[in-house]
């Protein structure tokens, strides 16, 4: 952070100068900058479109082999962040495209990621040497320092929508990256394991080893998510909100990533609320508009769009009902008890 340049006028204006050659700021002149008293985020929302996106997702595919970079992913940039990739702060969405037949190769990191299938069905991915199905609206969680790989078994190319925490963890300077083996045969031939212990909802083994910090369960189908929606209540809000949980705690299913499905009624609009976490939002199923901030989103089925921290955000379903999963950094806001919300 630079020092502001003081005035020259400033009876004080001579100590602050010696005081900033010798390496110390002095308090007096800059705490509103270091304490302002509500957050300001660097970035406007912003919107991407399914139907501008797609164009280049098949550039992408057709130019791009798999082979020469892992990972044929496209990453959602907002430029508020000067050239960095970052979607909105502390995260990142993105989608990847598989052709038929491509494998991903293995890998792990520090970065929490998330995967939800949007156009999946034949792609799978290995966690931790489980076999994750990715079906419409599945939630696959990789969380930190777990082994994970992608393949597309289908005849057709596939999309699903990707988000991680990597400006976050880059923040904390705790980026480790450990890159697998493309031919590791073994990576690749394993069913879904220990994630038949986390099938039905409620229910969890007692004599498990104590509790990982994420979710041991991996996989949240789309179909119980559906199913969970369709019944719920509607909220304060005018919403139905479901959080994916951490099956042994009820809480969000990473320290760092915290998951929601919500479904709009047609017609309602949701009681603007705002927050201090940060949200990126997938519009699943339907269309609608969200007003964000100073901003309108008109948007439809994989659309993205952002909820940058302490924006208003409102949103309305128009033609029928609509779904959004949001992925969100407020756990961590919770943890470092910094979660704060108002409502209009
Ligand atoms: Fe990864």
């Amino acid at each position: 952070m630079n020092a502001p340049r003081s005035a020259p006028t400033r009876p004080d204006a001579d100590l602050i100068r010696t005081l900033e050659a010798a390496d110390y700021h002095p308090l007096w002149d800059r705490y509103k900058r270091i304490t302002p008293v509500a957050p300001r985020s660097r970035d406007l929302p912003m919107h991407w479109r399914w139907r501008e996106f797609e164009p280049l997702a098949e550039r992408a595919a057709k130019e791009v082999p798999i082979e020469d970079v892992e990972r044929r992913a496209l990453i959602m940039t907002n430029p508020a962040f000067g050239g960095d990739t970052v979607t909105t702060s502390n995260l990142i969405g993105a989608f990847t495209i598989l052709e038929p037949g491509d494998h991903a190769v293995p890998h792990r990191h520090t970065a929490a990621a998330i995967r939800f299938a949007t156009r999946a069905e034949g792609a799978v991915t290995i966690v931790n040497g489980r076999r994750c199905e990715m079906r419409d609206g599945d939630l696959v969680l990789t969380p930190p320092w777990c082994w994970h790989g992608h393949i597309n078994e289908s005849d057709r190319r596939t999309y699903w929508f990707d988000a991680a925490n990597m400006p976050l963890v880059c923040g904390l300077e705790a980026n480790f990256f450990e890159p697998g083996r493309r031919d590791d045969a073994k990576f690749w031939d394993v069913d879904e394991g220990d994630e038949r212990l986390y099938r039905a909802a409620g229910l969890a083994p007692a004599s498990d080893p104590p509790r990982p910090a994420h979710s041991p369960k991996y996989r949240y189908p789309g179909e119980e998510t559906r199913r969970v929606l369709a019944a719920l209540a509607p909220g304060a809000d005018g919403a139905r909100t479901l959080r994916y949980v951490h099956p042994q705690t009820g809480g969000p299913v990473m320290p760092t990533l915290d998951c929601y499905a919500m479904r709009l009624a047609a017609g309602a609009t949701t009681q603007p609320v705002r927050a201090t976490w940060n949200a990126i939002v997938l519009v699943v199923a339907g269309e609608g508009r969200s007003t964000v901030g100073e901003r309108t989103f008109e948007w439809a089925r994989h659309d993205v769009f952002t909820v940058p921290h302490w924006t208003w955000a409102a949103h309305t379903a128009s033609g029928g009902s609509a779904d959004l999963f949001l992925v969100t950094d407020r756990a961590v806001y919770e943890a470092l008890d910094l979660a704060r919300v108002e409502r209009q």
